[in-house]
């Protein structure tokens, strides 16, 4: 049967399939441009990575649907099944009713008054960070930002700061962690994962690596707050949460489960939109000294307090724009527990199927002229009305939960640098995006940052 000649029912499948790969080469050496290529084949296609037949919604409504209305008769999908394996039952990887039940013990962590408490932390730290930064010298931003950003999830997570050993560990870590899980979701077979190659090895340490260091920052926090009144740390609301129904407390295991995804979802995810928006603001050095003349007119020295952070206006248009442009989660994905139809297409019960909230963004239907960096458009009155077509968030009851903190933690950061700091690109090197598994970061010229 030809490509094209689809049975009533059936999605069309995307043109490109290999014997055995698939569609995997495209997806994973030009994801977003591949991911976006599909609309012109209807909203609903299907795809192949090697045997597995995946659905790619192309359609903003139907993606809503997906994450909201169908949310019940949906779970996370095959690439959670393996994190879920490798990474534990925490928020980010959790189904159904005891995923419920976790967010419901989780998310009072999140809630406006913790907030402020996390913004003077993400305030001190980024005038800290701020203050190191050699002036004059290029230096990539990703980096900065990483340690930044880590930096800011692990104190809210822990109150006090782990050892540097324990640091250092989990800097190697996450980034092995979150490729790998990808790549195992992607490997034709589960037995290729028990081969002992160098890249098996790595990826096992790895994991065994982050859940000890966790369990051992837990455990020092937990014996801290023996006797004592808990404080005001994510760790602490997680160790003192009880069930509503049965009163119990979490398991140790949970506990370090949840911080696990927490500091996961937390880290590159804040890090990487920093970066994007730093390297668009060197690129945009007008717009840097609008954003700069409104964090000073709020705080000269740039150490916004929450209350203020609603007068950061022009400075939100531009985080908003590079959620929309450049966003973190390039990809995301849902598999159906019940029969699904979406424009006449059936998908029965564990058809899998994924979606790219990039490429929603860059729609030159939803957003004209999207590949251009253009806070303005935030301006115009509709776009922040439309949730269903601005999804760098998720939506649903995955939605990320860490929304407001991340918020928070953008402009308390962007405050902070352009307050102090102008930021050029040390040479004209094109911006380029590299799609890892977990997050779309940028690949481009290194950044110099001279003091105001
Ligand atoms: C710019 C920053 C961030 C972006 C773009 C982002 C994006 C997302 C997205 C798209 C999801 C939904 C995934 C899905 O539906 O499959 C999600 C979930 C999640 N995020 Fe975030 N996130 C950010 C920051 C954070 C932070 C700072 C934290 C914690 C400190 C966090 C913790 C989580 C957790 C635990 C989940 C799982 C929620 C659940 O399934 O109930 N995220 N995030």
């Amino acid at each position: 049967m030809r490509e094209d000649d689809t049975p009533p029912g059936t999605a069309p499948c995307a043109p490109g399939r290999l014997p055995l790969l698939g569609h995997l080469l495209p997806l994973l050496t030009r994801p977003v441009p591949f991911l976006q290529s599909l609309a012109d084949h209807g909203p609903v296609v299907r795809i192949h990575l090697w045997h597995r037949p995946v659905h790619v919604l192309t359609d903003p409504e139907l993606v809503h649907r997906l994450l909201v209305e169908d949310a019940a008769k949906t779970e996370k999908g095959f690439v959670f099944d393996k994190a879920r394996g490798l990474l534990g039952n925490g928020l980010f990887t959790s189904e159904g009713a005891f995923h419920l039940r976790q967010r419901r013990l989780v998310q009072p962590a999140f809630h406006r008054d913790s907030i402020h408490r996390y913004a003077a932390l993400a305030a001190r730290l980024a005038a800290a960070a701020v203050a190191r930064w050699e002036p004059g010298r290029p230096a990539p931003i990703e980096p900065r930002m990483y340690e930044l950003a880590r930096d800011i999830v692990l104190e809210a997570l822990f109150a006090t700061r782990p050892r540097l050993a324990q640091k250092a560990r989990i800097d190697r870590a996450v980034p092995v962690v979150l490729t790998g899980f990808v790549q195992r979701a992607l490997y034709p077979s589960p037995l290729l994962e028990k081969l002992p190659v160098p890249a098996n090895r790595r990826f096992d340490a790895a994991v065994r690596d982050l859940r000890t260091v966790v369990d051992e920052i837990v455990a020092q926090a937990a014996a801290r707050h023996q006797g004592q009144d808990p404080d005001d740390t994510l760790l602490s609301l997680l160790l003192t949460a009880r069930d509503e129904e049965t009163g119990l407390a979490m398991a140790p295991a949970q506990v370090r489960d949840e911080a696990v995804s927490l500091l996961l979802a937390g880290t590159e995810t804040t890090a990487t939109t920093l970066a994007w928006l730093f390297h668009e603001l060197a690129r945009h050095q007008d717009l840097q000294d609008e954003l700069s003349e409104e964090v000073r007119a709020v705080a000269a020295d740039g150490a916004v307090f929450p209350g203020d952070l609603p007068r950061l206006e022009r400075t939100g248009h531009a985080i908003s724009e590079t959620l929309r442009l450049h966003t973190p989660n390039w990809i995301l994905m849902r598999r159906a527990v019940a029969p699904l139809q979406y424009d006449g297409v059936l998908l029965p019960p564990g058809a899998e199927t994924l979606f790219s909230p990039t490429a929603l963004h860059r729609s030159p239907k939803l957003y004209p002229d999207p590949l251009r960096f253009d806070p303005e458009r935030w301006r115009r009155p509709g776009n922040l009305a439309r949730p269903r077509l601005f999804i760098p968030f998720g939506a649903g009851r995955h939605k990320c939960v860490g929304e407001s903190f991340a918020w928070t933690e953008m402009l308390v950061v962007t405050a902070a640098v352009l307050a102090r700091l102008r930021l050029r690109l040390a040479t004209a090197t094109p911006l380029r995006e590299s799609a890892t598994a977990a997050t779309a970061r940028p690949r481009g010229p290194l950044l110099i940052a001279e003091p105001r």
